[in-house]
């Protein structure tokens, strides 16, 4: 898959993840194939004011790249500053635009999906931005507000005529959330209108799941957002199937642990001790929730206090499994 002038060695990408897809998880997700992982979503107003917190967001490394940094706003103006800031304090390779978040919070503002009320600003503010970028402009979309109002494809060609170079789409509409199914028979055809990648996103658990989406839409891109937490090998197993067709086996239980300490280092080297381990008790519970005879261990990693204590519990879980 090629984003403008961005070759991809892989179709899956990381799908942005507010509080997950940190610098340590990109770059862990990184490590089992994903073609390109995209930030946590980074307000263009705390972007503006110089919010220290917000800054901590354009951290990239080298190791990951190629990688996407994802913006949310509300108005040219302040999206289009934004860009500018971005691009003297950030490596990146493409800039992505948040349209389908559906956090009141957010689209209370007229940011995220409540872009999709309004195709004809969202196509202006997609053209305002796509000229204020050097670098490549990706668009996250959904389905539509809701069910009476879907409008993808409209929304689509409007986007790619903004100079829009790949357009994710979740497949639920805004009115869903994260519920429900995804809905990929919904853009069935939309990739052979387009002239750009098209990368669907929504219930990616298996790679089943990803060649089912790639068999009804023909897009170029998978997008894995919470099947790949506590699963990185789903990455590697999708695209095993991909390009050579071949099933690869779930990880096993040790293989699980050894991926679960590699992601604790990481984070923990990001963030220090302290907010690392708090980011990890949302992480490391998953890495187990599919192995049986494990569960209190699972809740334990719900609520860990230090390094060492993560350590112990993944030695427990190793001596569990040789007994
Ligand atoms: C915790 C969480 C945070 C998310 N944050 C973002 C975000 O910042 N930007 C965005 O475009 N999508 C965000 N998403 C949506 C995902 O990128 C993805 O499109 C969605 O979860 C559907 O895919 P899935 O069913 O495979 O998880 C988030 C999803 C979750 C679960």
């Amino acid at each position: 898959m090629k984003i403008g002038t961005i070759e991809l060695d892989g179709p899956v990408v990381i799908g942005p993840m507010a509080g997950v897809t940190t610098l340590a998880y990109r770059e862990f997700m990184k490590g089992f194939g994903a073609g390109l992982t995209v930030s946590e979503m980074i307000s263009d107003c705390g972007i503006d004011y110089k919010n220290a917190r917000t800054f901590e967001y354009l951290k990239t490394s080298e190791k990951e790249r190629p990688v996407a940094l994802q913006l949310f706003g509300s108005s040219i103006e302040s999206s289009t500053k934004a860009v500018k800031i971005i691009e003297e304090n950030a490596e990146y390779d493409i800039l992505d635009l948040n349209f389908g978040c559906p956090v009141p919070k957010v689209t209370k503002t007229g940011a995220g999906s409540a872009w999709l009320l309004n195709p004809k600003a969202l196509g202006e503010y997609a053209e305002a931005i796509v000229k204020t970028s050097t670098k490549p402009v990706t668009a996250k979309i959904r389905l539509g507000w809701d069910d009476d109002s879907i409008n993808v494809f409209e929304v689509s060609h409007i986007l790619e005529k903004a100079g829009i170079a790949a357009i994710a789409v979740h497949c639920r509409t805004k009115a869903q959330g994260y519920s429900g199914k995804a809905r990929y028979e919904a853009i069935k055809g939309l990739q052979d209108e387009l002239s750009i990648p098209l990368i669907v996103s929504g219930d990616i658990f298996a790679a089943e799941d990803a060649l089912r989406a790639k068999q009804i839409t023909n897009c170029q891109g998978i997008m894995v957002a919470r099947g790949g937490l506590g699963n990185p090998f789903l990455v590697t197993q999708i695209n095993a199937l991909f390009r050579e067709n071949k099933i690869l086996p779930n990880p096993s239980l040790s293989d699980q642990v050894a991926y679960a300490k590699d992601l604790t280092e990481r984070l923990i080297n990001l963030k220090g001790e302290y907010i690392g381990v708090r980011e990890l008790r949302g992480h490391l519970p998953h890495f187990f929730r599919s192995q049986t005879g494990v569960k209190a261990f699972r809740i334990k990693l719900a609520t860990i206090s230090t390094k060492e204590e993560i350590f112990a519990v993944f030695n427990s879980i190793l001596r569990s499994v040789k007994e």
